[in-house]
């Protein structure tokens, strides 16, 4: 099937303009519909052998919210410690989740034993599974946006918190927590980069052409997309 022109612009958009949201939830519901379109979407993501190792746990009840809002909390306290002076100064201003203002919350996870002990492609690199789980939430984020939903992942929280407050079993890791919701707005640039924390790299800094150290200048003429 091909895609048109106006389709894959509409793809590199929602690339683009994908960002991660902490702030700008609104008091909104998202519809069911909606939700079961993300969550298949992000079931049709790649995956190692094509085990399917996710599962998704979709958060709505604000009390459990709140209690992973608590995990946050403490990992963040421990986080900030990190960092050194004007550092430490910095991350304590950053807001870096938004768990309790936006509508849902989705946990995805990783079932590493589904479909047996062999997987196909599973056998060089133990952790291609987990890999296949990140590429869920890729999907899901970018389904998230162009349903014109913000997402937000928090990776602040000890991992044993959430299987704990979301009786998963111990068998089971998790990957990834997410914030979803309608938002007021997008921002235009990531917020770390708005507020100074880091800059995007340049892409001909990152690209190597054969081998690791032949970095041409090639690249310099790629179109890169700064918003
Ligand atoms: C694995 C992973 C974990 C992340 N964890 C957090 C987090 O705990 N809190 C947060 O505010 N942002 C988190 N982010 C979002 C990044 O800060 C964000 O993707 C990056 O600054 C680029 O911004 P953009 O996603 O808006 O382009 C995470 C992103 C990834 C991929």
């Amino acid at each position: 099937m091909e895609i048109t022109k106006e389709e894959r612009d509409a793809v590199y958009k929602t690339i683009y303009t994908r960002r991660d949201t902490r702030s700008e939830f609104l008091n909104e519901d998202i519809e069911e519909e909606v939700i079961n379109r993300l969550l298949d979407a992000a079931h049709h993501s790649p995956s190692v052998g094509f085990m399917q190792p996710w599962d998704f746990v979709v958060v709505k009840d604000k009390k459990i919210r709140q209690k992973i809002k608590e995990g946050f909390e403490i990992a963040h306290q421990e986080a900030a410690l990190l960092f050194k002076d004007e550092k430490q100064k910095e991350y304590k201003k950053l807001k870096l989740e938004g768990i309790t203002e936006a509508a849902i919350g989705i946990c995805v996870t990783c079932d590493r034993s589904r479909s047996g002990e062999v997987v196909l492609g599973r056998t060089a690199n133990k952790e291609m599974d987990l890999y296949s789980s990140v590429c869920a939430v890729q999907t899901l984020w970018l389904a998230a946006r162009a349903e014109n939903l913000g997402l937000g992942w928090v990776s602040i929280i000890h991992h044993d918190t959430l299987k704990d407050i979301l009786n998963i079993p111990k068998e089971i890791d998790v990957i990834a927590y997410l914030c979803i919701g309608k938002v007021s707005y997008f921002h235009d640039k990531p917020e770390l980069e708005e507020k100074g924390w880091l800059k995007r790299m340049p892409l001909e800094q990152i690209v190597h052409y054969d081998t690791w150290d032949k970095q041409s200048l090639s690249t310099q003429n790629i179109n890169t997309k700064s918003l």
